[in-house]
């Protein structure tokens, strides 16, 4: 593994910021114009996926580079250059290294240890896809290290780590870009548009099926894998003794590290019902569990409802369906997809990755007037990431829209943990009333030293 190199760093890239600004004053000053409105007409017209020129391009680093990890870095490899890659599996980081190369054909660096990859001049901006139980130390460590952030989802594993990151980003001036990728698609923010205008009368209920997750166990312990640092990968999370399905793509079936389909696709679902809902969060939330984990198993929830409600009487439904496999491909093609299902007063909408469909397609098809409210465009939430990152505006997932989805996905964990029907302040966020000291008690965990909020200060 190479060391950091030294601080001489290229010049910083916000040089860029200012060529662009420059342009957009003059053309201002030219047509007379408001600056906001150039700058908005300039960056609409950049092709979405189109290369910066070379001495424009931001420097990447991407840490966790599993499945997602990947796929982002890869995306965001349109962008600028992936100059440094982390991973606490070696084979993983050789995978990393090998598949990634800069425009003007240098290999990124490895790192075991994301701090030392965060000290480098050279690195503008991270892109985090680690699991759940290490989101918010790393986008922590990147905000105080003055880098911007395209984070994936969930973005917190509780809600009490969600105001450390928003503190963090704030203080720091940071962009951060959550990975809840289907704000950033035309279909998605249609049909919240389209509620929130009232296309389908009073929004009286949504309905959201997730995947279910998987039930599976009890399984046993191993050794740890070459090239693996187990005690890393563990971090905040109570040591335990390796065991494969803990680790890589199914640690989102436990709870020391994730929270099952109700985070991991709520994260995504649940997202999109705020967006269309607009209000901060739930007041209300009950659960019922629909089966039992295996002891020595997976301990997340696989299947189960969550019944939300808001301060108006809206209510949103979580289902759980088994028609569509964890990674939401179809397994039974007349079943149940995942999606939400919008309900109004005069019909319904729904939404999913693959289709929009209402009740009448004319709810669809009638353009809405002029004046009606418009959502945030982002056509590729990549590009938006990278956009911000010149223009220093917020991105369509902030940091502030990625806490409140991920705290009504861990909303319902609770609920389903601790087996109660429970009240929630949206303003306070704490729990209130019947069976609150127990809720309030799952709103942050005890991090393992030394992977607490010290390690990154
Ligand atoms: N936006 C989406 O559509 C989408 C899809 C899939 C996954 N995700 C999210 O992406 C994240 C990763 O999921 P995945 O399926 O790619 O997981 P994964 O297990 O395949 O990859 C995670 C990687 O992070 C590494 N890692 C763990 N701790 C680390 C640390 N401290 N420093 C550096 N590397 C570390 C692991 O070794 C592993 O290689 C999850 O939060 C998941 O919810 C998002």
């Amino acid at each position: 593994m190479k060391s950091a190199p030294p601080s001489d760093a290229p010049a910083p890239f916000n040089v860029t910021r200012r060529s662009f600004l420059k342009r957009c004053t003059m053309l201002a000053a030219a047509t007379g114009l408001p600056l906001w409105f150039v700058e908005r007409q300039l960056r609409a017209a950049e092709d979405p996926v189109k290369k910066l020129s070379a001495n424009d391009r931001p420097g990447i680093a991407l840490i966790g580079c599993g499945g997602m990890g990947k796929v982002d870095a890869a995306n965001a490899s349109n962008y600028g250059d992936i100059v440094a890659v982390c991973d606490v599996d070696s084979g993983r980081l050789a995978e990393a290294v090998a598949k990634f190369t800069t425009e003007d054909g240098r290999k990124p660096d490895g790192y075991g240890d994301f701090r030392r990859l965060l000290e480098r001049g050279d690195v503008h901006a991270i892109v985090n896809g680690t699991p759940d139980h290490w989101h918010s130390l790393i986008n922590i460590a990147a905000a105080r290290a003055n880098k911007d952030i395209y984070s994936e989802k969930p973005l917190t594993l509780t809600i009490d780590e969600g105001r450390h990151v928003i503190k963090a980003v704030r203080d720091h001036k940071v962009i951060l870009q959550t990975g809840t990728q289907q704000r950033s698609s035309t279909r998605f923010r249609l049909a919240c548009e389209l509620v929130r205008n009232g296309r389908i009368g009073q929004l009286r209920e949504a309905n959201v099926w997730l995947p279910a997750g998987l039930r599976d166990g009890p399984f046993a312990t191993a050794p740890v894998p070459a090239g693996l640092n187990w005690d890393y990968w563990l971090g905040q999370a109570p040591f335990v003794e390796y065991v494969p399905q803990r680790c890589h793509g199914t640690f989102r079936f436990w709870y020391d590290y994730s929270g099952g389909t109700m985070t991991d696709w709520g994260a995504h679902h649940n997202d999109i019902a705020y967006w269309a809902i607009g209000l901060l969060a739930p007041t209300h939330v009950a659960s019922t569990r629909l089966a039992e984990p295996i002891a020595g198993g997976y301990d997340a929830y696989s299947e189960y409802t969550v019944n939300y409600t808001y301060a108006n009487g809206i209510r949103l439904n979580i289902h759980t369906t088994r028609d569509d496999s964890i990674y939401g491909a179809v397994i039974n093609k007349d079943g149940q997809r995942n999606g939400i299902r919008f309900e109004g007063s005069d019909g319904w909408i729904w939404v999913n990755r693959d289709r929009i469909e209402a009740s009448d397609p004319e709810l669809l098809r009638t353009p809405l007037p002029e004046g009606a409210e418009r959502l945030y465009v982002s056509k590729n939430h990549h590009q938006n990431f990278f956009d911000c990152m010149r223009t220093r505006q917020q991105p369509i997932c902030d940091v502030e829209t990625g806490h409140r989805s991920a705290t009504m996905c861990h909303l319902g964990a609770i609920s389903l943990r601790t087996g109660h029907a429970l009240t929630w302040d949206p303003e306070t966020e704490r729990f209130t009333g019947e069976h609150a000291a127990e809720a309030n008690g799952y709103l942050r965990r005890e991090m393992r030293g030394p992977y607490d909020y010290s390690f990154v200060s």
